[in-house]
Formats: C-alpha cells, sequence, structure tokens
C-alpha cells in the first residue's frame, strides 16, 4: 500500500492512477490530515503544489514519522519541500520551467534511475528551483536547466525528483515510479482486478452476512459492476431496482434489463414514466426538471425499498474520484470533499447502512474489473447517460411526444456510431431537441418543424470536453436517415463546441 500525500496539484489523481497501474495499491491523502497509523504503508509520495515552499501559507507538515523511516519520493513540491527544510536552498528560477526537457545527466549507479538513459524526455512544471541540495544529497539527473532534477539522500530511501513522472510526456515516468516503488521499497505487484474482486467479495460477505442489500442500477458502468461484485458475494439478498423514468433512451429499459437477468441478478424493472412525465409537466427549467426528476426517483425507490421485507443494507457505485478530499485550490489547510451528482443522494428516512464495493477504484479500473467477472462489453462500455436522461437534452419543458421523438433521433445517432466503429472513440454522445421550429421544404409543401442538434464529445472525466471530428460522410448519412424516418424533424445540426466553455449537456 502507498501513500500519496496531497499538496494541492492538479496532478495528484494521475499519480495514483499511475501506481494503480503498476499493479500496486495506492492511495490520496490530504497533506493536512496524514493518517495517525502509518504501519500499512510501504511507500510515501510527495506530490506537487501551486504553493512555493518559502511561503508561510504553504504546506509544511510534519513528516518526521516518514523520512528516513519510509522510502519516501517527492515530486516537484515534495522534492522542494523535503529540500527547503532539510538544508537545501529553494530560490525562484530565472525562467518558469514548463513543459518538455530531456535529461542531459544520470546516474545509473543507482537503482532509481535504472534502465532510463541519458535524453529521456521528461515533464518539468514549476517556478522554483532547488538551488543547493538538502545535507547528505548526492545529485542524480539534471536537464539543461535544471541541474537538480533528481536527488537522493544518500543512506535513506529519500528521493527527490523536480519534473513530474505521472504525467504521458514523461516517457520513463512508469518505470521510474516502479523502480521506486519495487526495486527500492520492495512493494509486490499483486493489485489486479483478479484479487480486488477476490477480496472485495470475501470482505462482502463479512461484512452484510445474511443480511438484505438493496442496489438501484442505472444502466450505467458502476452500478452494474456494483451490483456484480455483491451478487457474487450474497446472491440473491442482493434485491436490484431499475427504475424507468420515462426518460431512458428508446428500449433501453426492455434491453438492460433483459442483460441484468442474464447476468442473474435479482433484478425488478419499475416502470414509473407515467409518474415522472406528470409530475415535469408544465416545468421547463432545467434545474426544476433536475429536482422534479430527482425527487420523483427518490419517491418511487422509497416505494420498491419498502416492498423488499428487512432491507439492511443500500449499495452504491460511488468510485474513487468522487470521494477523494481534495486540498482546496488556495494551497490552504481547509479540505473540501468535491461534490458529484451522485454523492448524498441518500434521503435520512431511509435508515439503511451504507455498502460502496467501488469506493477506492478509478473509472478505468471499475471496467477492468467487470471484465474480469466476464461482464458483457455492451456494458462495460457503455457511454456516460445523465441521470435525468433525455429530460435534460429537450430544451424547455417536456411532454411525451418530444420525448418520443428524441429517442428516436438519439437511437439513429447512437447506432449509426456502432455500425460506423465510431462509438468506442466516443466519451459520450446524444442528440437534443431543440425548442426552435424552423421551414423546410418537404415535396411541394412547406413545413415548420423541430430542429435536433448532435454532440459528441472526447474526454476523460466530463469536466473538460472537445467535440469530436466525425467523418462527413456519416454526419451525412445519420442527418439523412434523422429526416427521412423521424416525422416532426425537419433540422439537423452538429454541435462544434468544446467544454470549457460548453457544457456536455445542453442544459
Ligand atoms: P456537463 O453537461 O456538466 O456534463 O458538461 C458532464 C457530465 O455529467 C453528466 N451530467 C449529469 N449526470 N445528473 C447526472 O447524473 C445530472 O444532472 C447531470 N448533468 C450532467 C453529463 O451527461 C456528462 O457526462
Amino acid at each position: 500500500n502507498v501513500l500519496i500525500l496531497d499538496f494541492g496539484s492538479q496532478y495528484t489523481q494521475l499519480i495514483a492512477r499511475r501506481v494503480r497501474e503498476l499493479n500496486i495499491y495506492s492511495e490520496i491523502k490530504p497533506y493536512n490530515k496524514l493518517p495517525e497509523d502509518l504501519s500499512d504503508y510501504k511507500a510515501v509520495i510527495l506530490s506537487g503544489s501551486p504553493s512555493s515552499v518559502r511561503s508561510e501559507q504553504a504546506p509544511h507538515p510534519d513528516l518526521s514519522d516518514i523520512k528516513g523511516k519510509k522510502p519516501l519520493l517527492g515530486i516537484c513540491y515534495g522534492a522542494q519541500y523535503l529540500s527547503h527544510f532539510h538544508g537545501g536552498n529553494v530560490a525562484p528560477s530565472a525562467t518558469r520551467e514548463y513543459g518538455r526537457a530531456n535529461l542531459s545527466y544520470v546516474n545509473s549507479e543507482d537503482d532509481f534511475l535504472q534502465d532510463i538513459g541519458e535524453g529521456s524526455q521528461v515533464w518539468m512544471s514549476h517556478s522554483d528551483t532547488i538551488k543547493e541540495l538538502p545535507e547528505g544529497a548526492i545529485r542524480l539527473a539534471s536537464t539543461h536547466d535544471v541541474e537538480n532534477a533528481a536527488y537522493k539522500i544518500d543512506g535513506e530511501a529519500t528521493y527527490g525528483i523536480q519534473f513530474h513522472p505521472e504525467v504521458y510526456h514523461t516517457t520513463d515516468g512508469t518505470k521510474l515510479l516502479e523502480n521506486f516503488l519495487v526495486n527500492i521499497a520492495g512493494l509486490e505487484q499483486d493489485w489486479t482486478p483478479d484479487a480486488f474482486v477476490e477480496t472485495t467479495v470475501e470482505e462482502l460477505k463479512e461484512e452484510i452476512g445474511d443480511e438484505k442489500v438493496i442496489l438501484g442500477l442505472s444502466g450505467g458502468v458502476d452500478s452494474s459492476v456494483a451490483a456484480m461484485l455483491l451478487h457474487k458475494a450474497i446472491g440473491d439478498h442482493l434485491h436490484c431496482i431499475f427504475v424507468n423514468n420515462g426518460l431512458l433512451r428508446k428500449n433501453e429499459f426492455e434491453s438492460v434489463l433483459d442483460q441484468y437477468k442474464h447476468m442473474g441478478l435479482n433484478v425488478k424493472g419499475v416502470d414509473a414514466s407515467a409518474r415522472f412525465l406528470d409530475a415535469l409537466k408544465g416545468e421547463s427549467d432545467p434545474e426544476g426538471k433536475r429536482k422534479i426528476i430527482g425527487r420523483v426517483f427518490i419517491e418511487v425507490f422509497d416505494d420498491e425499498s419498502h416492498k423488499v421485507e428487512n432491507a439492511k443494507w443500500l449499495a452504491q457505485g460511488t468510485i474513487y474520484p468522487d470521494r477523494i478530499e481534495s486540498v482546496s485550490a488556495s494551497g490552504g489547510p481547509s479540505a473540501v470533499i468535491k461534490s458529484h451528482h451522485n454523492v448524498g443522494g441518500l434521503p435520512d428516512y431511509m435508515k439503511l447502512k451504507v455498502v460502496e464495493p467501488l469506493k477506492m477504484l478509478f473509472k478505468d479500473e471499475v471496467r477492468r474489473v467487470g471484465a474480469s467477472m466476464e461482464m458483457s462489453p455492451e456494458i462495460l462500455g457503455r457511454h456516460p447517460f445523465p441521470g435525468p436522461g433525455l429530460g435534460i437534452r429537450i430544451l424547455g419543458d417536456i411532454t411525451p411526444e418530444k420525448v418520443a421523438i428524441l429517442q428516436e433521433v438519439d437511437a439513429i445517432f447512437v447506432d449509426g456510431l456502432k455500425k460506423w466503429g465510431l462509438y468506442d472513440k466516443v466519451w459520450q454522445a446524444g442528440a437534443m431537441l431543440l425548442p426552435v421550429d424552423s421551414v423546410g421544404v418537404m415535396g411541394d409543401e412547406r413545413t415548420y418543424e423541430k430542429c435536433v442538434a448532435l454532440r459528441a464529445v472526447e474526454s476523460t472525466d466530463g469536466m473538460t470536453a472537445d467535440w469530436v471530428n466525425l467523418p462527413y460522410e456519416f454526419l451525412q448519412k445519420t442527418s439523412n436517415d434523422i429526416i427521412n424516418k423521424v416525422k416532426g424533424v425537419n433540422r439537423v445540426v452538429y454541435d462544434i463546441s468544446s467544454k470549457p466553455p460548453a457544457t456536455i449537456e445542453w442544459e
């Protein structure tokens, strides 16, 4: 187990992911919440930070239980911090150093830089630099502009590097982390999806015993993988509820329900379309619609869960990025929990204990765990789809007719992406029904009908996104199909806006 101490760097999560790609488990903690019991951690990594070590407000945690006692790697700010307080000198660099650099000197005698040669590309992002190394330090690498790009403290397993091994552009970054964690810290590379499934299933059995668990399935990857793990642990004591809010994709309710049943899940499909659409009547404000859909969902779910007698647990598909406590942007001591759509949705009248089998996994790990349980690629590769569904893709008020039109348009678009082999190249895609009527000529007649917008984006986490350059031939065929097949639509446009500023959903 590796402890990553977060000083507020934008790259901290990437460090954790790189470590886990080496099949070594890692956890992130804010620098001001150092765990009291460090015995589980075999190595510690200090992240970068937007602060300068020379500032009084900068993070200055007490590392006396770590430094010299456990293998320790400081990255960027972390390396500067280890220098600054141990006899080194950190000062502003003459030029701020951002981006590409190459190692011009490498001390290959030390295990740390094994198999990493001179010329290797590294990625810098700092404005302070280590002018003098701390006491007892040995320089291990330099670049043209940064003399002390890597160092170690003699006689300790303490290392510092000025560049960022966690970013893609540091070519040998993963190798360097492997050298530190495996060769120096002696960690085993045994954190694999299979091992995760095995230990999690055992833990769930232990924790839940023969009590009953309720889980809301959404059709998405997270809730499906969470359900599968629980199913392996407790079988039919897991009661899954899959609600049709009337705003799902075309045929999604039936086909997903079918897939869940094939997986052996004890799942009940609840068609509450009418209840949702009724409650939404006349509401055109995006947040208003979200609130109604959220409220009705809780009502329906609550009704259904009361039908499961003596349920004691509520399972949720919460994943690690939803829960990581982050250091506030100012670098100050306050730690905030990121808010997320899926966190905190539990009404307190549902007095159930919460179980979250995926709470330590990143999204890509959830997929790998699902694959190791032989879940279908169709479920594991499904695009994200918002909880309020088509409700926030119909701009303005929602009617059953508009839902039906948008379901047809969306199905043509998404099926087309699959047929053309484009689906897996896109992170998320969908169609928006615009509150715009425009003129068309169809045959000899003038029509005044709806306009739809198609959106397909590339992203890693939905926080930033760019539109996908879909082939013209595909767009041409899709537009034709939509206009010819969907009554009420006479115009199709493609959204070529990036996020920021344009959010993925139009509402
Ligand atoms: P935006 O539109 O904010 O979307 O760029 C980012 C990601 O979040 C999804 N999204 C939602 N998911 N409830 C959800 O569960 C919501 O209200 C909601 N709004 C947006 C969106 O589909 C995208 O993946």
